[in-house]
């Protein structure tokens, strides 16, 4: 089954196509960090208007380096929610006119589970069942995922997302949106422990995460560094440095913890700061001590991208499920309200 796969939620126009049984054919994005930087941060109207211009030219990029023509597609996935309404209505509308069209059926995907689901588009994915960390720019969350489509909310973040953490932090030292590749950048010239930044709710039982005193901590310490003779570049580097440890240390932590508690022998991490190099350093030195095993996607499946989109569409679509009369989108959906995928 060849599924063509549309992401649309937020900033980035993601399209693919994915072959049940060749895997990945082909797959095109279109990021709008450039156009939003200047508001510093997403103009969701804005947002849906490009949504408009890019699908279509990405949809015949990815036919064309497929070698696919229309008569080739069997299925269209795209992304249902959680994210911008408008942003969302887009993919949506877009998808059902596709569908009807060339006369194949059509599935809105939840974006997390795209998400969790994209290190399974790598060369040695993980079974089922498995720990997850999804940290991304909306979501911190630790999901039990005891089969495809049947997931448990373990844990999560009580205020900011890990990325809007990073994404904030970065902010208050003059970095660029987004905010974690560049942290993380200028992390490494930061020494360490020149600065000691807290591990919040570490101290205590459960699985939630709060990052918002992290945030108010980097905030002060930038205020200090700063009325100390002016901040410099090193003082930045080092603050970014005790800013990424603290918050890796953080998950790290609550990763172990979940471990133990499930009993689980694979850990997968999926979302834009999945692709975080000290989180996927420290994280392998957490699973291996556990004696479980560690799972990711490469780094341009870590942030959105239509491939997850694909890839989930399709083990559901295998499976039969199709959408159903008058579905809308949903810019709000807890994950745990996804059918179980029965094959
Ligand atoms: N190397 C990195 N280190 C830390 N954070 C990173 C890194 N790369 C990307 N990020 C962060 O990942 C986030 C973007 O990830 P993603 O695209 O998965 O989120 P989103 O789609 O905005 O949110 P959601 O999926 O929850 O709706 C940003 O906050 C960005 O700063
Ligand atoms: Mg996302």
């Amino acid at each position: 089954m060849i599924v063509l796969g549309i992401e649309t939620s937020c900033d980035e126009t993601g399209i693919a196509l994915y072959d049940s049984e060749r895997g990945l054919l082909a797959d095109a994005l279109y990021s709008q960090i450039d156009m939003h930087r200047e508001y510093g941060g997403v103009v969701p109207e804005l947002a849906s208007r490009d949504h408009v211009q890019r699908v279509l030219p990405l949809v015949k990029q990815v036919m064309s380096e497929a070698g696919i023509e229309r008569s080739g597609i069997d299925a269209v996935a795209y992304t249902r929610g959680p994210g911008l309404i408008g942003a969302l209505l887009v993919g949506t509308a877009i998808a059902r006119s596709v569908g009807f069209v060339l006369g194949v059926p059509v599935l809105g995907v939840h974006h997390m589970e795209g998400h969790l689901l994209a290190p399974l588009l790598e060369e040695e994915p993980p079974e089922f069942p498995f720990l997850a960390l999804l940290v991304s720019g909306g979501h911190t969350q630790l999901v039990d995922v005891a089969a495809l489509g049947s997931y448990t909310l373990l844990g999560e973040s009580i205020d900011d997302a890990a990325g809007e953490a990073f994404d904030k932090a970065a902010a208050m030292l003059g970095l660029d949106y987004p905010g974690g590749p560049n942290i993380a950048r200028l992390a490494q010239q930061g020494r360490e422990g020149i600065y000691k930044f807290p591990r919040p709710m570490t101290d205590r039982p459960g699985l939630d995460f709060s990052f918002s005193g992290l945030k108010t901590f980097t905030l002060n310490t930038v205020a200090a560094a700063d009325a100390d003779g002016g901040i410099t570049e090193q003082d930045k580097a080092d603050i970014a440095r005790a800013f990424e440890e603290a918050a890796v240390d953080t998950l790290a932590i609550k990763c172990r913890r979940a471990l133990r508690q499930t009993g689980r022998k694979r850990l997968v991490i999926a979302g834009g700061v999945s692709a975080n190099q000290r989180l996927r350093q420290k994280l392998d030195e957490v699973v291996t001590k556990e004696g479980a095993s560690l799972f990711y996607a490469r780094p341009e499946f870590c942030t959105d991208n239509g491939a997850m989109i694909a890839f989930a569409g399709c083990r559901r679509l295998q499976a039969g499920q199709r959408d159903e009369e008058g579905m809308n989108p949903m810019p709000r959906w807890p994950l745990e309200d996804l059918k179980p995928v029965e094959l």
